[in-house]
């Protein structure tokens, strides 16, 4: 190989290195022990959740039922931390929550490239991942205008859904945040400080 190919390949490998990383400080998880900030930061990244309601069908009426739903907490790298989704009452998990509000919704960073470029198995505490206990909410007006931006951004596919199942936007209403982002067991954090975290670095 001659030095000049040589050369080229060096710097091409370190263009490739520079714009690598830069990308990875762009999303970069916050550190473990600001654990608000994480929350903020996997409920901000992921693009579904599971949410589990109290189910109202036989045969497992009463019983947990878990199911899949694309979610946005805003326009990408402007998250509010509230899961907004778009639901129909023809859905099975919606109808449970015609009865009873209440819900829980997991959200892990295994849904993201992170766990797997890191070698985090999804069921390790370093592949951050949230649970958020509350009810879903339907919004409406200007609150339902920021969640239909904020789902249609990042889910496109939603304009086209058909118009006869009466979509409605939802929130959901968290009342505990509960993380799982290292050792050491769960860890819980209130709305309040949970709303109050930043989801990008502070710069002062
Ligand atoms: C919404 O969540 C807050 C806590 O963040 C709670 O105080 C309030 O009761 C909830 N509202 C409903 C309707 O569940």
């Amino acid at each position: 190989m001659s030095a000049l190919l040589r050369a080229s390949c060096v710097l091409l490998l370190g263009l490739l290195f520079a714009s690598s990383s830069s990308c990875r400080d762009r999303v970069r998880i916050p550190p473990h022990d600001q654990v608000a900030r994480v929350a903020r930061f996997v409920a901000h990244q992921v693009d579904w959740a599971s949410m589990a309601t109290v189910s109202t069908h036989e045969p497992v009426v009463g019983r947990p039922f878990s199911n899949v739903f694309s979610v946005s907490d805003g326009p990408e790298s402007s998250g509010t931390g509230v899961p907004y989704m778009y639901l129909t009452r023809m859905e099975i998990s919606v109808q449970d929550l015609q009865v009873n509000p209440e819900a829980s919704l997991s959200m892990s960073l295994a849904q993201t490239d992170f766990c797997r470029l890191q070698g985090f198995d999804p069921q390790s505490p370093l592949c951050a991942h949230v649970i958020l206990t509350g009810s879903v909410l339907e919004v409406k007006g200007l609150e339902a205008e920021f969640a239909k931006k904020s789902l249609f951004s990042r889910h496109p596919e939603m304009m086209e859904w058909p118009s006869d199942h009466n979509w409605f936007f939802c929130k959901f209403n968290i009342t505990q945040v509960w993380v799982l982002d290292y050792f050491g067991g769960v860890k819980t954090v209130s709305p309040e400080d949970y709303f109050l975290a930043s989801l990008h670095k502070k710069h002062h």
